[in-house]
């Protein structure tokens, strides 16, 4: 196995942590980055614990300016990006008539804005060499989801990002596909079980009562999928999005 300088975003928590723990685990080298600095540095030291190569790099995905310090960052580290998982995210949820509009600015700048500063940072160097692997951490609720419409449009533009960039950058051997989680255990089911007027474990007997597998998600379950996608030899698959959702529902 080859070893890549991978970059996760909202490395610090959840899914992301999960992500760059099994990049890490394939012998890659990654770069861990968070707005939250002692998380990703938490997870940086947790990999390099376990005897494989971490950096823990701090920056808010939306800022131009942070993300080209972070690439250089990295870069110093490691060298270019060759691996690029765009999963940093948080949810502001509420009724379309009720969304401030800076919880959708918040939201959008996040997910789409942040997805689209790291491809153009990081993609002119995988073009150089002739291969790069983006992912990008889209949800079920791209397709809808009701009082969160800044996140179900982040999700539905970051899918269509994913398609278009993915025909830009075919012919110079870059994929670009996108992963999209169900529910899954993490920070965020703590907001949303909250927002319900749930307990986290009521929440997810609730959730896990409509998903045909049973149960809800955890990280290893998307990073599974992440690691198909960034594989060496993954060269004929781009455009696509697979939803991890243990079955298809709403
Ligand atoms: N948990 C779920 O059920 C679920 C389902 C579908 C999709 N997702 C997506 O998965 C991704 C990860 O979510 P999670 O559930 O692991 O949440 P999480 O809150 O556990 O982790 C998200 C991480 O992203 C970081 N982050 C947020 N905004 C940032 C910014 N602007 N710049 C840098 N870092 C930032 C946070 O500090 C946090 O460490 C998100 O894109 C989310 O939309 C989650």
């Amino acid at each position: 196995m080859r070893s890549r300088v991978a970059l996760v975003t909202g490395g610090g928590s959840g899914i992301g942590q999960g992500i760059a723990l099994a990049l890490a685990a394939q012998g890659h080298r990654v770069a861990v980055l968070d707005r939250v600095e002692e998380a990703a540095r938490a997870v940086a030291d947790e990999i390099r614990e376990a005897g494989d190569a971490a950096v823990a790099v701090c920056a808010d995905v939306s800022d131009p300016g942070q993300v080209e310090r972070a690439v250089a960052e990295i870069g110093e580290a490691f060298g270019a990006v060759e691996i690029l998982v765009n999963n940093a995210g948080f949810a502001k949820d509420n009724h379309v008539l009720d969304m401030p509009l800076e919880d959708w600015d918040a939201v959008v700048d996040t997910h789409l804005r942040g997805a689209f500063l790291f491809l153009k940072a990081t993609a002119p160097a995988m073009r150089a060499v002739g291969w790069g692997r983006v992912v990008n951490i889209s949800s079920i609720s791209a397709i809808v989801d009701d009082e969160r419409v800044n996140y179900v449009a982040a999700k539905a533009g970051l899918e269509g990002l994913t398609r278009a960039a993915a025909l830009d950058l075919a012919p110079v051997g870059i994929t670009v596909n996108a992963v999209g989680p169900g529910v899954v255990v993490t920070r965020m089911t703590e907001v949303s079980a909250a927002r319900a007027g749930r307990t986290l474990e009521e929440h997810l007997k609730h959730q896990a009562k409509g998903i045909p597998r049973g149960r809800t998600g955890t990280p290893h379950d998307i990073a599974r999928a992440v690691l198909f996608f960034t594989a060496e030899d993954a060269d004929y698959v781009t455009g696509q999005v697979l939803y991890v959702s243990g079955g298809p529902h709403g």
